[in-house]
């Protein structure tokens, strides 16, 4: 017995120490110390050992066991050591090779022409309110006195998500709410995301206007001109004159479109202002007495003006822009062109 247990030691250590691989050395693991391994099957002949000697033979078989367990996690040790100096030689990695450069974008011209319409507004007093993007039909038209089936729709071509809920077409559903929850004298301007089923050169499904609204007693036309001048001279410069003209909005009357003199050409005409000497820049009116009723403001004691601003049509002209579609390509090369 005690010769097959150094023999085993003898056999074992010798198949430890040259297996290369620890697949080979897990096989052995199993071979010599698994449920039917050879040193399992050594305990099996122990009733053939006299009983004075079992406890010592006993003892040596677990000293083997010990000792061939020692040298199989020594030996698996020693390959995944190997195995991690070859990885780290072949896996070298040249940190002097130069990195891939992050390109570097810039504020999209319509964040530019928001801050500055933003900043301009803020100086009149104009506080801002943001309205939802998901917007019911009842205030993104029926309170603006847009009731259904109104040709007025027509206007603005519509996603719908449900007969009653829609992705707002302009940001005069800000007036609304801020009609609705606050009581005058109200100034504020709604900058925000809207969206219309439209698509070429000039218009966008998703584009961006800045709202405004101010209501008080004895606002006028006048009110309206004059800080909508104030803030276009902002814009395109101080040369510029404004004039209103007459157009039609169901939520305004009387409404007017703004117009300001060509900044190119000066008013001589040019391509540009398409040989007019005028630009037209935005909508704008007196909020229709019906609005005001309909937010619960009584129109024979306050009145107000209203104008929505396209901010991809601003930043177009200022910024000479052919195609609206170019804001949304996220092409670095015209981005940085902002910068
Ligand atoms: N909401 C109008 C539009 O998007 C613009 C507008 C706003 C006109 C406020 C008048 C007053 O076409």
């Amino acid at each position: 017995m005690k010769e097959k247990i150094s023999n085993l030691l003898e056999t074992a250590i010798n198949s430890i120490n040259s297996a290369e691989s620890i697949d080979v050395l897990n096989d052995l693991r199993v071979a010599l110390l698994g449920k039917s391994g050879s040193v399992t099957g050594l305990l099996k002949g122990m009733k053939d050992v006299e009983p004075s000697e079992r406890p010592k033979v006993g003892q040596m078989v677990n000293e083997l066991r010990v000792k061939i367990e020692t040298a199989l996690n020594e030996k698996i040790a020693f390959i995944k050591e190997k195995d991690l100096e070859k990885r780290l030689l072949s896996e070298k990695i040249d940190i002097t090779l130069p990195a891939k450069r992050k390109k570097v974008g810039a504020l999209s011209p319509i964040t530019l022409v928001k801050n500055e319409l933003i900043d301009a507004f803020s100086g009149l007093g104009f506080e801002i309110f943001e309205g939802p993007e998901i917007e019911l039909d009842e205030i993104n038209f029926q309170k603006l006195n847009i009731p259904k089936d109104h040709p007025a729709r027509d206007m603005q071509d519509t996603f719908y998500i449900t007969e009653n809920i829609l992705l707002r077409t302009h940001t005069s559903p800000g007036q609304v709410r801020v009609m609705t929850s606050k009581n005058p004298p109200i100034k504020v301007m709604c900058p925000g995301r809207v969206y219309r089923s439209d698509d070429d050169a000039t218009h966008s499904p998703i584009f961006h206007q800045i709202e405004g609204l101010v209501v008080d007693k004895n606002i006028s036309l006048c009110d309206l001109k004059g800080s909508l001048e104030e803030i276009l001279k902002r814009i395109f410069g101080d040369k510029i004159k404004t004039r209103l003209r007459p157009s039609y909005f169901p939520f305004t009357e009387p409404s007017v479109e703004i117009d300001v003199s060509c900044f190119e050409c000066g008013g001589k005409g040019c391509k540009l202002c398409k040989g007019t000497g005028w630009i037209e820049v935005l909508g704008a009116g007196m909020v229709n007495r019906k609005v005001l009723e309909n937010c619960g403001i009584d129109p024979d004691v306050y009145t107000g003006y209203a104008f929505g601003i396209g901010l991809e049509r601003i930043a177009m002209l200022k910024y000479h822009v052919p195609d609206i579609r170019m804001y949304f390509d996220s092409d670095i090369r015209f981005i940085k062109q902002f910068k």
